[in-house]
């Protein structure tokens, strides 16, 4: 199918406001594909990690992040082969992702690999610029937002369950240095897109959240 005419449904919003989940739940009610385009800027951080690069050569890093040996199976993520599904997901990994998210030649480099995720039937992408750079025509823009100390106290209660340790005033600290980073960064900053629809999840649990975005997509599709 002509890429053009595939579906993609945009959720972007700064770091843990619950994109990942809410995604991931809409993706499987509509049986389309997921791009975890975080998951990008993650391994390319944790390459910098394993390689000892040094993360102020910007250049250097993008020629990392374009040569990155990954793989998207079921629900595993393999760099290189090995399994870093929990690792990319540190505290520590997310910061210095955040880092090389704001170097444009980074950028640049996984720009191709995220729009190769768009296949038929349908695509969900999450991330800070689904809706503004990498999938401008996107069908439907969802802009997913929450307050900081939700989004802190969600990502508190993830880092628990998956067995990290986590501090909840630091936690907060780090989402309030991550997004100041996200938004006010030059390249494709976190923004809403001037036709997203913005959702606040403050107050509302997945499954409310997880309508509204279907009811908005049932509202562009005829029939
Ligand atoms: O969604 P996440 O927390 O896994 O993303 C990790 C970092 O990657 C985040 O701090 C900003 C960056 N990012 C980005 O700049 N653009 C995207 N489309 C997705 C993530």
């Amino acid at each position: 199918m002509n890429s053009e005419l595939i579906p993609v449904i945009t959720i972007d919003g700064p770091t843990a406001s619950g994109k990942g989940t809410l995604a991931h739940r809409v993706a499987r009610v509509l049986g389309w594909h997921i791009l975890d385009s975080g998951a990008l800027y993650r391994l390319t951080a944790l390459a910098v990690m394993n390689a000892g690069q040094d993360i102020d050569d910007q250049f250097a890093v993008a020629e990392l992040a374009r040569g990155l040996d990954v793989r998207f199976e079921g629900g595993q993520i393999l760099l290189g082969g090995q399994d870093v599904t929990q690792a990319i997901r540190q505290e520590q990994v997310g910061n210095l992702a955040s880092r090389v998210a704001a170097y444009e030649p980074v950028r640049e480099a996984l720009l191709a690999r995220q729009r190769a995720f768009c296949r038929a039937p349908g695509l969900v992408a999450d991330g800070r610029d689904m809706g503004t750079v990498v999938f401008p025509n996107a069908r439907l823009k969802i802009f997913l937002d929450a307050n900081v100390e939700e989004r802190a106290l969600r990502r508190h209660k993830q880092l628990k369950e998956k067995g990290f340790s986590a501090n909840l005033s630091d936690l907060l600290e780090d989402l309030r240095a991550r997004d100041l980073r996200d938004r006010s960064r030059a390249h494709a900053p976190l923004e809403a897109a001037a036709d997203a629809v913005i959702v606040d999840s403050s107050h509302s649990g997945i499954e409310e959240t997880v309508k509204v975005v279907l009811d908005h997509w049932s509202a562009r599709v005829p029939g």
